[in-house]
């Protein structure tokens, strides 16, 4: 008894891992089409059904066609009809315009047998445009917090399209610390990715982030000009009239001395 069970899951356990090899997942965004093929077709194929199971286990027909059906192509479900077609040479079923609820899981039977071979379809909706959030550090005028607050996978680059490292951000998220370069051209950039689709914030350029220390650096900048150009020149003067001085005094001192 304990072999024969031992048996029984052995099998169990080969049947589901074959199984789960020949699903192949695919992910989607809304309003995108999607192509599912099968590896391998009859080339005397007679008849091809698509059939798509949702995720409360209800199967429909997606599209189906019999080379003795004078009416070919057939696409009975309203869910599917306009925007899908099929390409009765390579088995090939092509989906435009995808909804949430054309996710599922895909069979197709050729000559009225199931092939082994199915497919897992996840149409999520497009990712939202991030937005970059700044925060400043207290006490730390040359240095910025950017924050990108969302659930989807982060990517973080810089204008030269290195990426970033970004820390964990709570409740979700995460956050980059960014420095004072003195170009205010340099930009960062937060990209979400959700597996069906990407989209990037605008840049936040350095010129915006240290506004208030660009201001500085180049108040700073202009007072030493300032020194520079109308200071100087008397102060050289007066330098030098005093170095003169100290040397005659010091030569007179030496005279003394002597
Ligand atoms: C599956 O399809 C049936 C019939 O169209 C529908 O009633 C049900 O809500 C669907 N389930 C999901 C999770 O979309
Ligand atoms: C795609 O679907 C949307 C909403 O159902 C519809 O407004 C739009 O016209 C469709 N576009 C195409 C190309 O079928
Ligand atoms: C982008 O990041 C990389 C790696 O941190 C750095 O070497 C490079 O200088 C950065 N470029 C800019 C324009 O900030």
């Amino acid at each position: 008894m304990p072999l024969r069970c031992l048996m029984l899951v052995t099998i169990c356990v080969v049947l589901i891992t074959t199984e789960a090899v020949s699903d192949e997942n695919v992910k989607k965004a809304v309003g995108e089409e999607v192509s599912l093929r099968p590896a391998r077709i009859d080339p005397l194929v007679s008849s091809i059904i698509w059939k798509h199971r949702n995720s409360s286990g209800f199967v429909v027909k997606a599209i189906e066609w019999d080379k003795d059906d004078d009416d070919g192509v057939n696409i009975p479900n309203q869910r599917f009809k306009g925007i899908t077609t099929l390409d009765e040479k390579t088995g090939q079923i092509t989906i435009t315009n995808l909804t949430v609820k054309h996710g599922g899981l895909y069979t197709i039977d050729i000559n009225n047998k199931e092939q082994e071979q199915r497919f897992n379809l996840k149409v999520m909706e497009k990712v939202l445009k991030p937005v970059i959030k700044l925060k400043k550090i207290e006490g730390n005028p040359d240095v910025m917090y950017l924050i990108c607050e969302y659930s989807e996978t982060i990517i973080w680059r810089n204008s030269s399209g290195e990426i970033l490292i970004g820390s964990l951000h709570h409740p979700k998220g995460e956050f980059i610390t960014v420095k004072f370069t003195g170009n205010p051209d340099n930009f960062y950039t937060c990209t979400l990715d959700n597996g069906a689709s990407t989209e990037t914030s605008d840049p936040v350029y350095e010129r915006e982030l240290f506004k208030d220390f660009w201001g500085f650096v180049i108040a700073s900048v202009g007072m030493v000009f300032i020194i520079l150009f109308l200071f100087i020149p008397p102060c050289h003067d007066y330098c030098a009239d005093c170095c003169r001085r100290h040397k005659t005094s010091q030569s007179g001192m030496t005279f003394v001395s002597e």
